[in-house]
C-alpha cells in the first residue's frame, strides 16, 4: 500500500523531508476523552488490547484528532509476559501487577518462548487498523526491551528503583541471563508477527535503562536489544532507552536507524555521540503543562535544536494522562509549521 503521508519512514531513513514528522509516545490512550469513552465502555484494559476493533479504533482516534504522522498500535508491552505464561493484572490507577513473580531457575520451568501465533489478535488489530488507515500515516509497532520486561516478572508490579529485579542481576546471573533469553526469542517471534500483519516500523521501549549503570546496561540490556537488532531487518527500527544517556557511545553502534532521547539528553551532545543516528525526541512531557505560548516556544526550541534533517519530532517519554488536548494540538501544530518554514527558507522558497 502507498502511504500518503510517509514523512516518518523516510525520516526514519535518513531520507530529507518537507518537515519535521512528528508522533508521541503514549498518544493512544492517555488524553483523549474520546478514548476514555471507548474505555469505559469495555470496562478493562486487557479486554480492549485483545479486541481488534477496539484496539483499531483507539489507534486511529489520535491520527483523525491530533493528526500525528504516525499511528501506534494500541495494545502494551506486557502481552509478552503473558504469552510466555507469567499472567499480569491491570489495576485501576495502580497499574500493572503480577500475581506469581518470576524468582528462580525452577519457575523457568513454568514459561515458554511464545510463539508469533499466541499474540494473534496483535496481528488481527494491526491488520484492521492498516485497513482502516487506508494508507493516511505509517503504523508503528512495538515491544518492551527484554530487561525492561525483565523487570516487570521479577519485581512483579512497577517500581521506582527496580532493587527486586536489579537484586536477581547480582545474586542470580545465571537465571537472569536465561529469562532475558527467553524473553528475546519470544520478542523477535512477536516483532515478526506485527511486520508480517503490516506494521511499517518498530519501536522497543527499554523504559527502565536507566536504573542500570552501564556496564549492567551492557550485560544485562543492551546485548539482548542488539540480538533483536539483528534478527530484523525487515522495517527500520527504533531504540528508546529512558535514562541510558551514559550508553550512547554505544548505542551508535546498534543495528537500528532511530535512537529516541529522553529529555536528559543534550541535542548536541546526543549527535556527537551518534552521528549516525536519526534522533527521536525529547521534549520534557510536563513542559506540555505550561500556557500555549510557551508550549509554541518550546517547540520552536526544539525544532531549532534538532535542525531539519534526520529527526523525528516527540516527547521524552510517553504523554501524562492530565495533559490538556489543546496543548498537546499546539505541541503538534507549531512542529509543522515551523519545521516547514523553516525548510523553504533554507530552500529560498
Ligand atoms: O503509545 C501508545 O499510545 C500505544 C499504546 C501503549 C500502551 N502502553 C497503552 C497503555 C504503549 C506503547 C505502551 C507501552 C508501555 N506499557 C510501556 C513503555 C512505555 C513507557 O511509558 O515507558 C510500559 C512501561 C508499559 C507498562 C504499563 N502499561 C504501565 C506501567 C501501565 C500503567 C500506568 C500507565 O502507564 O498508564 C500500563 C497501562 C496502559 N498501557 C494504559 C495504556 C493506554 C492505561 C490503561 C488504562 O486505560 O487504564
Amino acid at each position: 500500500m502507498t502511504l500518503s503521508n510517509d514523512l516518518l519512514l523516510k525520516a526514519a531513513k535518513g531520507v530529507p523531508t518537507d518537515r519535521t514528522p512528528v508522533w508521541l509516545m503514549r498518544q493512544a490512550g492517555r488524553v483523549l476523552p474520546e478514548y476514555r469513552v471507548v474505555r469505559e465502555k469495555a470496562k478493562d484494559f486487557k479486554v480492549m488490547v485483545k479486541t481488534p476493533e477496539l484496539a483499531a479504533e483507539v489507534t486511529i482516534q489520535p491520527v483523525d484528532i491530533l493528526q500525528v504522522d504516525a499511528a501506534i498500535i494500541f495494545s502494551d508491552i506486557l502481552v509478552i509476559p503473558e504469552a510466555m505464561g507469567c499472567n499480569y493484572l491491570m489495576e485501576e490507577n495502580k497499574g500493572p501487577v503480577f500475581p506469581q513473580r518470576i524468582q528462580s531457575i525452577a519457575d523457568l520451568n513454568t514459561l515458554h518462548v511464545s510463539a508469533a501465533e499466541e499474540l494473534d489478535y496483535v496481528y488481527q488489530a494491526i491488520k484492521l487498523t492498516r485497513r482502516e488507515l487506508n494508507g493516511r500515516v505509517p503504523l508503528i509497532g512495538f515491544a518492551g526491551a527484554p530487561w525492561t520486561i525483565f523487570s516487570y516478572m521479577t519485581e512483579g508490579k512497577g517500581s521506582k528503583t527496580f532493587s527486586a529485579a536489579k537484586k536477581m542481576l547480582y545474586l542470580q546471573p545465571e537465571f537472569s541471563h536465561r529469562l532475558l533469553d527467553m524473553i528475546t526469542e519470544s520478542t523477535i517471534n512477536y516483532l515478526k508477527g506485527q511486520i508480517k500483519a503490516g506494521a511499517d516500523i518498530i519501536q522497543i521501549f527499554d523504559s527502565w535503562a536507566g536504573v542500570l549503570g552501564p556496564e549492567q546496561y551492557n550485560e544485562f540490556s543492551l546485548k539482548y536489544i542488539k540480538k533483536i537488532c539483528d534478527a530484523i531487518e525487515e522495517v527500520p527500527k527504533i531504540v528508546f532507552p529512558k535514562g541510558a544517556f551514559f550508553a550512547r557511545t554505544e548505542l551508535e553502534k546498534l543495528n537500528c536507524q532511530v535512537v529516541g532521547l529522553d529529555w536528559n539528553m543534550g541535542i548536541a551532545e546526543s549527535r556527537a555521540l551518534m552521528p549516525s543516528k536519526v534522533l527521536q525526541g525529547n521534549l520534557d512531557p510536563c513542559a506540555l503543562y505550561g500556557t500555549l505560548s510557551d508550549v509554541k516556544a518550546e517547540a520552536r526550541k526544539l525544532v531549532d535544536g534538532f535542525g531539519t534533517s534526520k529527526h523525528i519530532a516527540n516527547l521524552g517519554h510517553g504523554l501524562y494522562p492530565d495533559t490538556e488536548v489543546d496543548k498537546v494540538r499546539c505541541f503538534i501544530d507549531t512542529v509543522k509549521e515551523y519545521s516547514t518554514s523553516k525548510k523553504s527558507a533554507r530552500a529560498g522558497v
